[in-house]
């Protein structure tokens, strides 16, 4: 089987290298590859990558993710997020390809504090979500054979992420102000990868490559926890698994979303429920402390 992964190098692209190759022949490409084209700027040389390699499946795992700078520029954001999702989609019905995409908690508003579910209504607060939001809507439109994983709180044990940052100020200073009125599940790229490469090889096993499995998946680790919460732990996990690190400081205090001004808003409520996930694949999704210690055990 062939299969085109775009984004090799993001943090869940990365993972995806792992966890697809067992799947069959992968061609991995990144904005920069020289062979074929991946940047999702340029939709003439997607189209004649696509044309060219002819996939059975595609995973596109590149985004425009710098949700503050995609404030300010939104027809860049929209392109890479949107525009260029719906090119993978027309090309990849074309050729009777299953497009996997993901996309994002920011597609909602955040509003009270029961975990959304596929079917509730996006409201997103920001260019990047409202822009995640259109790929969703020309993915569906283009493409029937399509896996849309929304998934939260990103991280990877590769390149630069929360935990490490939360480290480096423990040993920097007594005292750390983290967001407490921000709630969601800490994810792995590994995770991801891994459930993807699941729910692609579930989808690939049903006769005459039906599109019953087809749609809008939540899919984030188990249990919530808030910047706040999830800062303690790391600081808490890191002193049990390594005693004789030096970490200064003596407080995380709880501080509002609005002691961080930013430009793009973000949602205070990006609980996510997987249970459609969990079903329609035979999954369990872990508790989100068992990624964010695996990844800690490899960064420490
Ligand atoms: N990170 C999160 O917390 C989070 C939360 C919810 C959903 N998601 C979604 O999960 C997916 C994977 O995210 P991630 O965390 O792995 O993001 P990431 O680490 O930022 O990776 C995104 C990748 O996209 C690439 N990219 C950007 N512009 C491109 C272009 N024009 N052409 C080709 N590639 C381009 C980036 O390359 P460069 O490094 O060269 O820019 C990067 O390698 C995305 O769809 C994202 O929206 C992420």
């Amino acid at each position: 089987m062939k299969i085109l992964l775009l984004g090799k190098n993001g943090q869940v692209g990365w993972e995806l290298q792992r966890s697809l190759a067992p799947l069959g022949e992968v061609t991995a490409l990144d904005r920069h590859s020289t062979d074929f084209c991946g940047d999702l700027g340029n939709l003439t040389g997607l189209r004649e990558t696509l044309q060219c390699l002819q996939p059975q499946v595609i995973v596109n795992a590149a985004a425009h993710t710098a949700v503050d700078k995609a404030e300010s520029e939104p027809e860049l954001a929209r392109t890479i997020n949107a525009t260029a999702p719906g090119v993978l989609a027309q090309e990849a019905h074309k050729l009777g390809a299953w497009l996997v995409h993901y996309s994002t908690d920011y597609v909602f508003d955040g509003s009270g504090s029961q975990p959304w579910v596929e079917t509730d209504a996006p409201a997103p607060l920001s260019v990047y979500g409202q822009t995640k939001l259109e790929g969703e809507q020309l993915i569906a439109q283009h493409c029937p054979k399509h896996l849309i994983f929304r998934t939260s709180w990103v991280y990877a044990a590769r390149g630069g992420n929360f935990a490490k940052t939360m480290l480096r100020l423990a040993r920097e200073r007594e005292r750390l102000t983290v967001i407490d009125d921000q709630w969601g599940a800490p994810t792995g790229a590994e995770l991801i990868a891994d459930v993807t490469a699941h729910a692609i090889r579930k989808v690939l096993q049903r006769p005459n490559g039906q599109q019953g499995a087809a749609g809008i998946y939540h899919l984030a680790a188990s249990g919530e926890a808030s910047w706040n919460s999830y800062a303690k732990h790391v600081l808490a996990q890191a002193v049990q698994a390594q005693p004789a690190i030096e970490l200064v400081a003596k407080e995380v205090a709880p501080v509002p979303t609005s002691a961080f001004p930013k430009p793009a808003r973000r949602p205070h409520n990006s609980r996510l429920n997987t249970a459609k996930l969990q079903t329609t694949f035979g999954l369990t999704l872990p508790a989100w402390q068992q990624g964010v210690d695996r990844m800690l055990a490899e960064i420490l």
